[in-house]
């Protein structure tokens, strides 16, 4: 059986790291699991360049018949203050797919703790997953663009939130049981509905999951006081954004998180959560491990390969504990030499 994934390098350091997680799932499906085909495609700055659209129509129609969507990275400096942005392609594929539910998990590898920014004994044993609303709030309201007065509309329905708030309570069942669902509702109505939403999913469908809810602004601060106490944490689009790379530090960099995006059905997307790294591009320095585990997130949640997903985990895991890295993370390797030393673990 071949499998259609759409191959969406961007920019910066996105063709880099999107290589190496190519790469990494062609070796370890070359035995058993599926056979994948590639479709090379324009997105975000370098779209803007060819194309005049961060997000052509010959990328969508390969991406929404895509069986899922693989992504580097987009943006960068030399687009900014432009007409085009190439973040809006982001968004727009998004909302294209339906893949409403980010899923991104934050893990202290074992023995890894000292690269934290945190002390060594509350990065330890760190396992939580963010849950991020993705296509709703205010990334999708109506907006005033004005030099003198703009307006950012946030809008959420009960529906958007109960369909995401599910995903979370799933994720939960499956881990150790509790959800903390992330909010500023002493301030929003948008987070006073979505308090209520989560509240009765929660006593209808749910209640044998612990849950609880906390302040954006509190959040942020027990995020680094405690982050050894959260499982899953559920929020929407925004406080998600904000949140996950607070959290994403906590295991020693940007550089080794995941990220999958899902929806209800449809190829889902799957990209580390790092950007493009303008300053760091095509010099081969960049972390591989965010790109190398979102692949092995697109095995677990796109094609329930699970083995497989875990083969590539423990790959990523086995040579951060040889030693092996980039600079984020104080090591000496390249990005090909570090993807090199994974890859070998799978060949
Ligand atoms: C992310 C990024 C994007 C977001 C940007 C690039 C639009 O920061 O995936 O977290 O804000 O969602
Ligand atoms: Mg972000």
């Amino acid at each position: 059986m071949s499998l259609t994934i759409a191959y969406l390098p961007g920019d910066g350091v996105g063709p880099e790291v999107a290589a190496a997680a190519r790469r990494a799932l062609e070796l370890a499906t070359q035995e058993s699991g599926p056979d994948f085909r590639f479709i090379e495609c324009d997105f975000g700055g370098v779209a803007i360049d060819r194309h005049n659209d961060p997000f052509p129509a010959e990328t969508r129609e390969i991406c929404t018949a895509a069986d899922a969507v693989l992504l580097g990275a987009v943006g960068g400096p030399k687009w900014d203050g432009g007409r085009l942005r190439p973040e809006a392609g982001l968004l727009a594929l998004r909302k294209a797919l339906g893949v409403y539910a980010n899923l991104r998990p934050v893990q202290t590898f074992a023995g890894m703790e000292t690269l934290s920014p945190l002390k060594s004994d509350r990065a330890a044993g760190v396992d939580m997953l963010i849950v991020r609303e993705l296509t709703g709030g205010v990334y999708f309201g109506d907006r005033e663009e004005g030099t003198e007065r703009a307006r950012d509309e946030c809008v959420y329905t009960r529906e958007e939130v109960e369909r995401v708030a599910r995903i979370a309570f799933e994720a939960a069942r499956g881990r150790k049981g509790k959800v903390t669902s992330v909010d500023k509702a002493n301030v929003l109505a948008t987070s006073r509905l979505w308090r209520a939403a989560v509240e009765k999913l929660h006593k209808e469908e749910y209640s044998d999951i612990e849950l609880e809810h906390v302040l954006v602004d509190a959040m942020a601060m027990k995020l680094i006081q405690a982050p050894g106490v959260y499982d899953v944490i559920l929020t929407e689009n925004m406080f998600g954004d904000i949140l996950s790379d607070e959290a994403s530090v906590i295991a020693g960099s940007i550089g080794l998180a995941p990220s999958a995006s899902v929806g209800e059905t449809g190829a889902g997307l799957y990209e580390p959560i790092h950007g493009s790294a303008p300053d760091i591009a095509g010099e081969n320095k960049a972390n591989p491990a965010g790109a190398i585990l979102s692949a092995a997130m697109m095995l677990r949640y796109s094609f329930k390969e699970e083995a497989l997903a875990s083969v590539i985990e423990k790959a990523v895991q086995d040579a951060l504990e040889d030693g092996s890295g980039t600079a984020d993370i104080g090591g000496r390797d390249s990005c090909t030499s570090f993807t090199d030393i994974i890859c070998q673990a799978l060949a």
